[in-house]
């Protein structure tokens, strides 16, 4: 069911992973759903297969949050009431390499939207934050108030971004929503989209590729940390219910004021070693690992408190570990290329 007053929304980095995930579930529960991105990142088969599983059209305007131009172009396109803000780069590692990079893109980027949409006189906002923005919070669960203590540029451009957002807020009366997800997983129950990378770092996207043989084994970063296994722990976080807390966050704005944080995990964490067993478990295929140096960066857990987002929005994760390594796994096996597979009868990626 479409929110009151909400129906029309511009989704900024649409064409990426979460970004295609969000804009098949908004289209096919009704949303009009028009897509924002430079596609430097992102695919246009993403948002073609959007569409084919939700059954709506879903347009593409190519922009760039960088470009005032172009932002205006695309607001004058449509008459929105809404926008979801996902349009951003978010490899930690390149941040540290490219730190001005990260500023320029993902805190200028909202800066420009923000003065956009005060322009064109759109004051709902869900914005795309990342739990990157605590940094090590020791064997605590982080929750919305814990101190903002970023570990990469990466994550201090969310903080950044988040503050601009609540300057926006504070000068317009706007309604504001950033949701600070949590490790993002899986794919699609259609197995059509997915996440799609060259070399992907991220954990479970390596352990897939050590099970289908593109990788000998899985280094595991660091085995001697104060854990009950002596690996890192993380709040994996379903794609699908991610993307539900978009919805949920979208139909808040139209009855709240004001600027709010949410975490999006599960509120449950699972050591390195775990998700390498149940990955085994689902896939019955061996996944060799190699002891490796900690990875610089690397909180020893985060986990999310999920207390609020679940007294606010009503929101609760539905999906465990498994059902996440299960659908990563059936949308690497349907795809094994991603979007660029040679089954692909449409346009060429990118
Ligand atoms: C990081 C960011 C997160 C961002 C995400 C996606 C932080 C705190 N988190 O998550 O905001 O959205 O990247 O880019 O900056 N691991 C291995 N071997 C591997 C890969 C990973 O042992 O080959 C371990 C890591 O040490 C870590 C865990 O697996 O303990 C998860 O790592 P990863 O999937 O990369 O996610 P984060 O670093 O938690």
């Amino acid at each position: 069911m479409v929110g009151a007053g909400c129906r029309d929304v511009l989704l900024t980095g649409g064409a990426g992973y979460i970004g295609a995930h969000c804009a098949a579930l908004l289209a096919s529960e009704g949303y009009r759903v028009t897509v924002f991105d430079n596609l430097e990142r992102g695919y246009r088969q993403a948002i073609q297969r959007a569409s084919m599983v939700s059954g709506k059209p879903i347009e593409l305007i190519v922009g760039d949050v960088r470009d005032m131009e172009s932002l205006r172009g695309a607001f004058a396109q449509g008459d929105f009431h809404a926008v979801v803000h996902l349009a951003a780069l978010k490899s930690v590692e390149e941040s540290i390499q490219e730190p001005e990079r990260y500023q320029h893109t993902n805190v200028m980027g909202t800066e420009n939207l923000c003065a956009a949409m005060e322009e064109f006189g759109v004051f709902r906002l869900v914005f795309s934050s990342s739990a990157a923005v605590y940094g090590d919070c020791g064997s605590d669960l982080a929750t919305e108030s814990t101190p903002l203590r970023p570990l990469s540029p990466y994550g201090q451009s969310k903080v950044d971004a988040e503050e601009r957002i609540e300057r926006f807020v504070s000068r317009t009366g706007a309604a504001a929503v950033s949701l600070r997800y949590f490790n993002p997983v899986g794919a699609h129950p259609s197995a059509s989209l997915g996440e799609c990378s060259d070399g992907p770092t991220n954990l479970i996207p390596v352990v897939m590729d050590v099970v289908l043989g593109n990788r000998r084994s899985l280094d595991v970063f660091g085995r001697d940390y104060p854990t009950r296994d002596g690996t890192c722990i993380r709040d994996y976080i379903h794609i699908m219910d991610l993307v539900v807390a978009h919805r949920s966050a979208l139909d808040h704005t139209t009855h709240m004021d004001g600027a709010k944080a949410y975490n999006v995990g599960t509120g449950r964490g699972s050591s390195v070693l775990e998700v390498v067993d149940r990955a085994r478990e689902v896939t019955q295929r061996v996944v060799p690992t190699r002891d490796a140096a900690r990875r610089d960066g690397d909180p020893v857990m985060l986990v999310a408190d999920v207390s609020r987002i679940e007294a606010d929005l009503g929101w609760v994760a539905t999906q465990d570990l498994k059902s996440m390594i299960r659908s990563e796994w059936a949308w690497r096996r349907a795809w094994p290329d991603g979007y660029a597979s040679s089954r692909e009868t449409s346009a060429a990626p990118r």
